[in-house]
């Protein structure tokens, strides 16, 4: 199966999400700042919302956008399945009430999920024991199917996993563009790489797809 692309506009168009324009500032002195895409998230819901669906929550910590693209569309794969899907941002402190499942996803910054998200966890996690959980991690580096690899992906996950010891995890290839991010980010970044991991858009739809498919809801 081809990948296939998911360009801004789809993603606009099936998740209804609205995604506010990144900004280029510029000062007197003609020192340009690339500021990262500011992201203006609204809920968007997927399938059917009878009282006979399955009701999941999939919640989600971005910086630059490309997680949310993930949670849009596993929440597409799944109202496929029949659920009824929201999608929204931890940000907003999702009240997990009347789900399900719950899937939640993340980007890795310097190592680690990003605060808000096990912040979230921590704040839920007697809940979030009690029903089906699963986490997706969005991540660069350290992707190989080598021990090497797997060890230093998985202790992305450990402190998540202290917290919840039989969660579900997946972990998918994100997207790092420099031009988007902030000079401290794109400094954080650079200094992070490896050499011989490009920067690009990895995220593999068909990856993807598959795992939300395939999910034990
Ligand atoms: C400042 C910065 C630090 C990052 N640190 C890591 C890292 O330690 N390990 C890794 O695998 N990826 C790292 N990445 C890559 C991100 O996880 C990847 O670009 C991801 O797709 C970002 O998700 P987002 O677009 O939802 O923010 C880093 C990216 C940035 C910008």
């Amino acid at each position: 199966m081809t990948p296939r692309k998911f360009t801004r506009r789809d993603f606009l168009k099936t998740a209804g999400i609205a995604l506010g324009a990144s900004a280029l500032t510029c000062s007197g002195l003609g020192y340009l700042a690339t500021l990262p895409p500011e992201f203006e998230m609204t809920n968007a819901t997927f399938g059917e919302q009878s009282t006979m669906s399955k009701k999941i929550l999939i919640t989600y910590a971005t910086k630059a956008g490309s997680t949310v693209e993930i949670a849009a569309v596993i929440g597409e794969s799944l109202s496929k399945r029949g659920f009824a899907v929201d999608v929204k941002p931890v940000s907003e402190n999702p009240a997990l009430d009347g789900y399900q499942a719950v899937l939640m996803g993340s980007a890795i910054r310097m190592g680690s999920w990003l605060p808000e998200a096990v912040d979230f966890i921590r704040k839920n996690q007697s809940t979030l024991q009690q029903i089906p959980t699963s986490i997706f991690t969005v991540h660069m580096l350290n992707y190989r199917d080598d021990e090497a690899s797997r060890t230093a992906r998985q202790a992305y996950t450990a402190p998540v996993r202290e917290l919840l010891p039989s969660v579900d995890e997946v972990f998918f290839r994100g997207k790092l563009n420099y031009k988007t991010l902030s000079f401290f980010d794109r400094m954080i970044a650079k200094a992070v790489a490896n050499p011989n991991d490009p920067p690009g858009d990895f995220r593999d739809w068909d990856q993807i797809r598959d795992w939300a498919e395939n999910l034990n809801l």
